[in-house]
């Protein structure tokens, strides 16, 4: 296990208190808005792969707070940047020049191949694709007043501010929100034609993930892509992709579409970007560098010193410690594990995504159930879809830790499938 410390830790049984005696879950349940579900665990510190409970039990954590701490818990050259840049300096706000950002912002040109990129930076995921959309409507009403609409894909994720759950292509989010805009055009997620025929003089953007996260771990025809690119070339449109969640490296490469042959003009990212930190990037190439001017976007944290302090740790640490080759053959054993458990009797189907973005596709809606079998065993996934469960481990994961978690999944989805 990573945690050779505490080698122990993992084959122990949780012996928590239930959620409901918990005097933290009842503090929490009084005074937090209820947006998320009840707590499933309470942890107090994390290492590696591992994090650790108020009884010092050991979870292994395949799921990385969502796609976020890649490089795992606590990892010390990101601790200590953090620690380096709080102890120095925390905030100016953007009328000042702070090097962090400037740092981060150049290790995403270089690490985007984007030789000409400027960088927006934000809070997160969902701001960091409100700064895309708005700089594509800039950029399409340069041409046509009325050049403002988004395609979008169905089943994607983009976030939950107004604009970006409008372009998230699943309705039941909207529902108790809407009417909403109305500036977004979805279309099914596997249709090259309905791409082509979906981009028309008044498409400002083309918005998609090369894999959807949220939306169940679901690659993106690269024919859809192509005809992405192309539609955007033809209509003066600007092709965005969010690299939220696939982005540093969690498929792969540093992100998902260097693998496809075809360059985006804006990708956003977030999640993975400072291991943890709150921070949130819309990179942009070519003529799209170069559309908001002074006054026309702006965020009081954006470029905060700390995140991108933690940012610039983040990519470093990938490159020097050449993580992204090691997480590969992480990402492989996954992959054959999960497909091998599909080969045998039980749930499991088959195996899905790349990299360290796997989706295991089961052959009945029984995603929820196995989530819980894993988390009675103390192995963190979880159900992104009825009938699919994300495992998304630090790209830092061992192979011992893999193993463990493949012996845990197979168990857990044995239980379901014999009830
Ligand atoms: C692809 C994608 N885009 C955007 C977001 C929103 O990011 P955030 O939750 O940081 O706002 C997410 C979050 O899961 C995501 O997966």
């Amino acid at each position: 296990m990573t945690n050779p410390s505490e080698p122990s830790a993992l084959s122990e049984r949780p012996t928590r208190a239930p959620a409901g005696s918990d005097p933290l879950v009842v503090r929490a349940e009084r005074r937090l808005m209820r947006t998320y579900g009840p707590p499933k665990a309470t942890f107090l510190r994390g290492k590696g792969t591992v994090l650790f409970d108020e009884e010092g039990n050991g979870w292994l954590d395949f799921l990385c707070g969502l796609g976020v701490t890649s490089l795992g818990h606590a990892h010390p050259a990101v601790s200590e940047a953090v620690a380096r840049q709080a102890s120095t300096l925390v905030h100016t706000s953007n009328l000042f020049l702070t090097a962090p950002a400037v740092e981060a912002a150049e290790r995403l040109a270089k690490i985007t191949g984007f030789d000409d990129a400027r960088v927006f930076f934000s809070q997160c995921g969902a701001t960091a694709n409100e700064a895309a959309i708005k700089l594509a409507r800039k950029h399409g009403k340069a041409q046509h007043p009325d050049k403002i609409r988004v395609v979008a894909l169905e089943g994607s994720f983009h976030g939950r501010t107004l604009a970006t759950l409008e372009a998230t292509g699943q309705p039941a989010k909207h529902a108790p929100f809407a009417p909403l805009a109305g500036f977004v055009d979805h279309i099914p997620h596997d249709s090259a034609d309905a791409m082509t025929a979906a981009v028309r003089d008044d498409t400002c953007a083309v918005l998609l993930e090369i894999v959807q996260g949220e939306g169940g771990i679901r690659p993106l025809d690269v024919e859809v892509l192509e005809a992405a690119r192309e539609a955007c070339d033809r209509a003066g449109a600007l092709l965005i992709v969010d690299e939220v969640q696939t982005g540093v490296g969690r498929t792969g490469p540093w992100f998902a579409f260097q693998g496809s042959g075809i360059a985006p003009d804006v990708i956003t990212v977030a999640k993975a970007l400072a291991n943890g930190l709150p921070i949130g990037a819309c990179v942009a190439r070519g003529p799209a560098a170069d559309v908001f001017g002074p006054g026309d976007h702006a965020t009081t944290f954006g470029g905060n010193p700390v995140s991108c302090a933690a940012a610039v740790a983040v990519i470093d640490t990938i490159e020097g410690e050449r993580i992204l080759a090691s997480a590969r053959i992480r990402g492989r054993q996954l992959r054959d594990g999960v497909a091998a458990l599909a080969s045998s009797a039980g749930p499991v189907h088959a195996v899905r995504g790349t990299g360290l973005l796997l989706g295991v596709q089961l052959d009945r809606p029984v995603a929820a159930e196995i989530e819980a079998g894993c988390r009675e065993r103390r192995l963190l996934v979880n159900a992104v879809a009825p009938d699919v469960l994300r495992i998304a481990p630090p790209l830092t994961v061992s192979g011992e830790e893999v193993d463990h978690a493949l012996e845990v999944l197979g168990e857990a989805a044995a239980d379901v499938g014999e009830r």
